[in-house]
């Protein structure tokens, strides 16, 4: 299983006293040399961590860049212009401090039809964040996104253990579910280095893409180790 890692949260550090430092780009560097297979970032419509050149500049790196973006036309001109990729389509809201569940495609379609086009014949990889739901999963087949990103959030902050394991199971049906009617898939959102010992032993899952535990764990030990930590977690 891949691992993509998410420096956003290395920008929030910056953005809180609006400094140079720490610059997300040394940031993806270190997490390179600790093994990470790609780099994802999330570009907000409030700019409130990465920002504009941030994404120009991890574009320069020598590694696959995935863009996060919500689905509005700023941010399609955008992605046209830097070319990452990947972009993965997440619904963003301004209060949320996270994503908060998957895009809803099924309602959406109309609007991600064209995007998803537009996108995808420009050589630009795309990616739907979705719930693990049936009819979000068969939507994103008829989109023809390349990949979905099943949001494992709901999964990873349950408590009640049944619950858990209901969204454990809803996960690896429909990861199967998206195989077979042709998508790839991925997954991500809330994993660390504990529960993504489970998420690994679903069969057929591409890459993890994993943002806040790995940066609050490379404030301990460093960015290259916090990743190398995650690599070993995940073999
Ligand atoms: N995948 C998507 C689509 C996300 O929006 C995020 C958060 O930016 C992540 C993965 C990573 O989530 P976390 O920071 O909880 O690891």
């Amino acid at each position: 299983m891949k691992l993509g890692v998410n420096i956003d949260h290395i920008a929030t550090l910056r953005q809180a006293r609006r400094e140079a430092i720490p610059d997300p780009i040394d940031a993806a560097k270190e997490c390179i040399k600790g093994g990470a297979d790609g780099i994802v970032c999330h570009l907000r419509e409030d700019r409130r961590h990465i920002q504009d050149k941030d994404v120009y500049r991890l574009r320069e790196l020598p590694t696959r860049l995935d863009l996060e973006m919500a689905a509005t036309d700023e941010m399609v001109k955008f992605a046209l212009k830097v070319k990452p990729d990947y972009v993965t389509l997440v619904p963003e809201k301004r209060q949320e401090l996270t994503t908060e569940g998957g895009l809803d495609v099924v309602r959406n379609s109309k609007k991600l039809k064209p995007i998803v086009k537009k996108l995808q014949d420009k050589g630009i990889t795309v990616s739907l964040f979705i719930d693990p739901v049936a009819e979000q999963v068969e939507e994103s087949a008829l989109l023809l996104a390349r990949f979905i990103e099943i949001h494992t959030g709901t999964y990873a902050n349950a408590i009640n253990p049944a619950k858990k394991k209901l969204e454990y199971q809803k996960i690896g049906t429909f990861t199967q579910k998206a195989l077979l009617i042709g998508l790839k898939v991925n997954a991500g959102h809330g994993l660390d280095y504990q529960n993504v010992k489970d998420i690994v032993r679903i069969f057929g899952i591409e890459e993890l893409n994993i943002g806040f535990s790995i940066v609050a764990r490379s404030v301990i030990v460093g960015m290259k180790k916090a990743v190398e930590e995650m690599r070993e977690a995940i073999k």
